[in-house]
């Protein structure tokens, strides 16, 4: 079994830290990527992290790892309420999948409130600010420890 989880950022998700910092935060993707790394490690885990602002860069990594992951962690940004193609390929995933936004989607504009992700996601969260990501690597550590 694999070591390694796959966290995935969609659109906008490198401006984390200058765009609607009120929503999202002051903090950076790379501070994310870091917190992810430290916690990864004290699990014995290892991250590959990327973000990309196209579709099909973010569908051909899901393939990547589609079955050679401990698991993988999506912010898929606004392509979460659009993509039935990154739909598709989550569903041809074999290992565990966490959606994770860092706002609370629910609580913000209608057409926020589908997801297409969801329908693959083994878990979802939403609303945790950038602590979701960790979050989401700790349960992705603890449903391997039980597989
Ligand atoms: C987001 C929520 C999406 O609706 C939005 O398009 C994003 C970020 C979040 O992390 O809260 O880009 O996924």
């Amino acid at each position: 079994m694999s070591d390694t989880i796959l966290i995935l950022n969609g659109p906008n998700l490198n401006l984390l830290g200058l765009r609607e910092p009120h929503i999202y935060g002051h903090e950076t993707l790379a501070d994310v990527e870091a917190r992810c790394r430290s916690l990864a490690t004290s699990l014995g885990l290892e991250i590959a992290f990327h973000q990309s602002n196209a579709e099909h860069q973010l569908i051909d990594w899901i393939h990547a790892y589609r079955i050679d992951a401990a698991g993988i962690v999506i912010n898929p940004g606004a392509f979460t309420h659009t993509s039935i193609a990154i739909l598709d390929a989550l569903n041809a995933c074999e290992v565990p999948i966490v959606e994770c936004h860092i706002s609370n989607v629910h609580r913000r504009e209608d057409f926020r409130h589908h997801s297409y992700v969801s329908l693959a996601a083994t878990a979802v969260m939403a609303g945790f600010g950038i602590h979701g990501y960790e979050l989401a690597v700790r349960h992705i550590a603890y449903l391997r420890g039980a597989r």
